[in-house]
């Protein structure tokens, strides 16, 4: 079995550079499902998840082919597949998004019902109400779900989010773009990956209007053509090494980074007694002592605190002087990492999805289990700070979302490495 071993040994020194985000490349290769010629993605992240999601394209029958490192050559003109493999879709809850483009270009989309990170419900209503607002009729059966469009295909419509789902935004954006007339959908999520998402469908023919507002308009077009497209940056790898250079008390230059994408953490690093720097060349130098002060977060929809960012904070927060407070309200289940922090000797409290977290001077080397993508990069995060050893296990989770974690870690001088046992 894979672990990373981390051993703290100081402060973080050196230059970082972000990768594509993964939440922006997993829709957009989603995407590039509707087109009739050929799409080029630069920045795409190095990550398993991103090899599942060519796996899904391939399966659907699109050709998809590395043009280098980050470069990704994608033609879907040859797609017929409806049906989606149980086991990729098993494998990770984002290849859901298949089903909005699928649906639109062929009429019908077949799926098992999806994996990925063990974070709580994560159930689909929201994408399903969206393809019926469209004019689909569904059919789900345990562990399967089925869209079939309407005879002539689907129609613009107008659908309500009774949560700002990230997913289930994209996948009725997707379904639309194809659909007769204009499609409306209210309360809307306003991430930037979505924004990124609506960018990439407009350069391929689409009409997406408003993305990264509450209310998003399609005008359905008869046709989408290839596009060229660069990724935007990780917002959630650039703060994940934010906040391991204000932990060690370092000073790192993160670069390739969309500060405007990651406001709350900015302000919360700045609140704790981290200093920032924005520069004109999109990046962020953050120098910190290493004191902190605790501070208090709530995890929202984009613009608020994401909750993609809560565990790497709360790793912060367990050796910030005082109480911290952690709420989370996006996701039921999002404490799994307080138990192996507190394996590290955290002192956290938690009562529903609230936590509270008393600082401590130093934590202690343990063994882990990265029991999620984020949790995961937490432990590593605590283990720079703690005293001696730190082995995390589950490495795969990490593999998910971080391009080449450890060796970017090693390049500002952490002691980080992978072993096999
Ligand atoms: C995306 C991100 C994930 C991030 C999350 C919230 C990707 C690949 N993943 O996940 O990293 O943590 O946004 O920022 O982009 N919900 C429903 N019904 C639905 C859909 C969602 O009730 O049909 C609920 C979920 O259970 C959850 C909340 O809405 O409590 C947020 O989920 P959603 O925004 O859909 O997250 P994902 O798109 O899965």
């Amino acid at each position: 079995m894979e672990y990373i071993r981390v051993r703290g040994n100081g402060p973080l020194h050196g230059t970082v550079t972000i990768s594509g985000a993964k939440n922006a490349a997993l829709p957009i290769l989603a995407a590039s499902l509707l087109a009739d010629g050929e799409v080029v993605l630069d920045q795409v992240p190095r990550l398993s998840d991103i090899e599942i999601m060519v796996e899904v394209l391939k399966a659907l029958h699109a050709e998809v082919e590395y043009l280098d490192d980050e470069t990704l050559r994608i033609d879907a003109s040859k797609v017929d597949v409806t049906e989606t493999p149980g086991d990729l879709m098993n494998r990770m809850r984002a290849s859901f998004v298949v089903m909005g483009p699928l649906l639109s270009r062929l009429g019908e989309a077949h799926t098992s019902m999806p994996g990925g990170c063990n974070i709580g419900e994560r159930p689909v209503d929201l994408h399903l109400k969206g393809f019926q607002a469209l004019g689909a009729e569904i059919d789900e059966e345990p562990g399967a779900v089925s869209a079939k469009a309407p005879q002539g295909g689907l129609k613009g419509g107008r659908v309500y989010m009774d949560f700002p789902s990230v997913g289930a935004t994209q996948n009725i954006m997707m379904a639309a773009t194809l659909a007769d007339g204009e499609t409306i959908i209210e309360n809307a999520a306003k991430e930037p990956e979505i924004v990124d998402l609506a960018n990439f469908l407009n350069k391929m023919g689409a009409r997406v209007r408003g993305a990264g507002t509450s209310n998003i308009y399609i005008e359905g077009v008869k046709k989408l053509h290839g596009a060229k497209h660069t990724i935007i940056p990780d917002r959630i790898e650039a703060l994940t090494f934010l906040i391991a250079a204000a932990m060690t008390g370092g000073e790192v230059r993160v670069e390739n980074v969309l500060s405007d994408h990651i406001r709350p953490i900015l302000a919360k690093l700045g609140e704790v007694g981290a200093s920032l720097e924005e520069t004109d060349d999109d990046a962020i130098i953050v120098r910190s002592n290493g004191r902190l002060k605790a501070t208090k977060i709530r995890t929202l929809p984009y613009p608020g605190f994401p909750t993609d960012a809560q565990a790497q904070f709360m790793a912060l927060m367990t050796i910030a002087q005082g109480q911290s407070h952690v709420e989370e309200t996006v996701f039921e289940n999002r404490f799994m990492h307080v138990k192996e922090l507190s394996r590290m000797g955290a002192l956290i409290v938690t009562d529903g999805n609230q936590a509270s977290i008393r600082g401590v001077d130093r934590l202690k080397g343990a063994k882990v289990n990265a029991t999620d993508l984020r949790a995961g990069a937490a432990l590593v995060l605590a283990g720079l700070v703690a005293e001696g050893e730190t082995q995390v296990f589950n490495v795969f989770h990490l593999d998910r979302g971080y391009d080449r974690f450890e060796e970017k870690l090693r390049g500002l001088g952490a002691d980080v490495e992978r072993f096999s046992e």
